[in-house]
């Protein structure tokens, strides 16, 4: 039977950001946001031995695992290994124009190859479980080009795609960081406005640039859903509001000090496998926007060198007890 699955509020990809400690917060706090891995490329997935700080996936489904590669039998073996770790989807990065991966031969260069691109998502198509997808951009270099990007779209998704995720900007591949990528080419969201009239089947969700969870939530009525990096990065805390006001659900969620407790005690089993910061930094956002919040941040800091967790804990806790109304 298929599986449903909503992709109306999507957590975008975000290489050291989106580890599993990220989306195990993230879970606690929506149980319906789309959440994705970290980058990964094909080559490390297959040989390398410790990916597990990357891939693990403890039911942390709705979740897609993303791909860096070009090479067919290698995508084919990470389609299985992401079905075998239990991944509702299988994403190809095409979006990324960062030095390494061009070099590497994916990422947004492999825009410039569309049958290439189509003939990779065939081959990621292992089973009916494991759902194909792909992350791109709107085009490449510093012009707007409606019909490159239309191209490319007619050409992949003879590959049986039916889930694409455009980040609604070009991509600009010398000259210009990863960073930089993410501002200077201009938004246009039209692109996909108008790819949408002519696959109506296909779903397409918007990312780049949505800022906030009102300007999330607009967007989604007017696509089929969206898709948000940053603001998730700086503020986790916000996907607390997802489910209520994107998925209907009746209840809001409210940070409290379950909440801590539920996420140190997914870390636990961690320590001394990972570092103390991929494990606490997710949380270390909860002090985002809150009034006095720095003096929390300074102290969990002075005891993240000595890793006792018992004693982080408390502070957290401590700050929920005393924040508990600012931060909900
Ligand atoms: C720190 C960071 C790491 C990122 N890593 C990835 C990645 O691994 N794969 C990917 O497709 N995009 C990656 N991106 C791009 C985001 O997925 C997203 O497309 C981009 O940030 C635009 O969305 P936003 O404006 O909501 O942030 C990254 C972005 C950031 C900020």
């Amino acid at each position: 039977m298929e599986k449903k699955i909503s992709r109306k509020f999507c957590v975008a990809p975000m290489m050291g950001y989106t580890t599993p400690y990220a989306r195990n917060l993230y879970r606690i706090l929506s149980k319906k946001a789309f959440l994705f891995s970290e980058m990964i490329a094909t080559k490390t997935l297959i040989h390398a031995k410790n990916t597990q700080s990357i891939i693990a996936n403890n039911k942390q489904n709705p979740i897609a695992l993303q791909v860096g590669g070009s090479e067919f039998k290698d995508l084919s073996k990470c389609s299985k290994i992401a079905y075998e770790l239990n991944y509702d989807e299988i994403n190809l990065n095409v979006g990324c124009p960062s030095k390494a991966v061009q070099k590497g031969s994916f990422g947004a260069c492999l825009m410039k190859d569309k049958t290439l691109v189509k003939n990779c998502l065939e081959a990621m198509q292992i089973n009916k479980n494991i759902e194909v997808s792909i992350k791109c951009r709107i085009g490449l270099g510093k012009e707007f080009n409606y019909d490159y990007f239309e191209s490319f779209i007619d050409e992949i998704i003879k590959s049986g795609v039916k889930i694409i995720y455009v980040h609604a900007r070009n991509a600009i591949l010398t000259g210009v960081s990863p960073k930089d990528n993410r501002n200077i080419p201009p938004l246009n969201y039209e692109f996909i406005k108008k790819i949408k009239l002519k696959y109506p089947s296909i779903t397409f969700i918007l990312n780049g640039g949505i800022d906030s969870i009102e300007k999330a939530l607009n967007l989604s009525k007017l696509y089929d859903g969206v898709m948000l990096g940053r603001l998730i990065q700086n503020n986790p805390f916000c996907l607390k509001d997802v489910d209520y006001l994107f998925y209907n659900e009746s209840n809001k969620y409210k940070v409290s000090e379950k909440t801590v407790k539920e996420y140190f005690n997914f870390i636990k089993p961690q320590i001394g496998k990972d570092s103390i910061y991929r494990l606490l930094s997710p949380l270390l956002n909860i002090f985002f926007g809150i009034p006095n919040g720095k003096k929390f941040k300074i102290d969990v800091h002075s005891n993240m060198k000595d890793s006792n967790f018992d004693v982080l804990e408390k502070i957290f806790l401590n700050f929920i007890e005393e924040k508990k109304i600012s931060i909900n």
